[in-house]
């Protein structure tokens, strides 16, 4: 089982809109991918048309035992991906989890209960800020995924965000993978954009993924039931990046061969 955080602590930098995309194109190649939102403001499940969910069914049963003991978890098919929802009632569980052990919560729902579900990813959208929650999905993953806007802000963002990796790495998840940068929403007319890709590729090599996400209308409107802009336009050039992201990602991890996939790409998928 693969684990991915989806994290960037800047806000509005494409980390739900890569989440969902990137775990669809998986779910295209074949691979059962099971998505946890941890944003208490709920996007990811508000934008595959899932309702907010009382506080009992969603993702805030992972931070409370007694919760979730003998129940079973709450988790919604999309026609794509399995996803477990967010709640707003995860702003204020937020206020309980104070002592140091709370950022172990995911990772023992990782090691003991996920393996029994059968899912070959699961991707945690997190969000844009370092709290318990985005602390808790970079202790349970093997790999981090910081999308970046190529501009100021997000690239500062996401300097910010490899060094909470890199702590998180040394202090509480020696597992964790150097992070894989995802350049998003980028528009190369401009000026900026241009410089800031060669700065994040000067600075950060090969760990910034080949692969960039272009800006795409498609996946700015890809919302509703589907909720994918696979659902909307299989031939959207954001559809036919975040596949090719999704298959450099899986060979980045090393879960799939360049030559020869273990499982039909996401591009492969869609005949493009
Ligand atoms: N490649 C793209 N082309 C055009 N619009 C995009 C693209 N990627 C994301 N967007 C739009 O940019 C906005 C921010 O994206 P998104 O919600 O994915 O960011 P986020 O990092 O999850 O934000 P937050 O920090 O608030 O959780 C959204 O309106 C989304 O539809
Ligand atoms: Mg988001």
């Amino acid at each position: 089982m693969i684990t991915i955080s989806v994290c960037n602590h800047k806000g509005g930098t494409g980390k739900t809109t890569s989440s969902i995309n990137l775990s669809a194109a998986l779910a295209l190649s074949g691979l059962n991918v099971l998505v946890v939102d941890l944003d208490p403001q709920g996007f990811l499940t508000r934008m595959v048309g899932v309702g907010e969910p009382d506080a009992a069914e969603s993702s805030t049963i992972l931070f409370d035992p007694d919760a979730k003991e003998g129940r079973d978890l709450p988790i919604v098919e999309t026609g794509s991906f399995d996803l477990m929802p967010s709640s707003s009632a995860l702003s204020a569980g937020m206020r309980k989890l104070t002592r140091p052990v709370d950022v172990l919560w995911l990772k023992e729902f990782v090691e003991r209960d996920a393996p029994s579900l059968g899912y070959d990813v699961l991707l945690f959208d997190t969000a844009a800020a370092v709290t318990v929650y985005s602390l808790n999905a970079l202790t349970a993953s093997d790999h981090v995924v910081i999308p970046v806007l190529p501009e100021y802000q997000p690239v500062v963002g996401a300097e910010q965000t490899w060094q909470t990796a890199q702590m998180v790495r040394k202090r509480l998840n020696p597992g964790l993978d150097e992070p894989s940068f995802l350049l998003t929403m980028v528009d190369g007319r401009k000026q900026n954009h241009r410089s800031y890709r060669a700065y994040m590729r000067e600075k950060y090599g090969a760990h910034v993924m080949r692969q960039i996400i272009r800006t795409c209308t498609t996946l700015s409107i890809s919302h509703g039931p589907g909720g994918t802009v696979y659902s909307r336009n299989a031939h959207a050039r954001g559809a036919v990046d975040y596949a090719s992201a999704a298959e450099e990602l899986m060979v980045r991890i090393g879960h799939r061969d360049q030559a020869s996939p273990e499982t039909e790409s996401a591009t492969e998928a869609m005949g493009v």
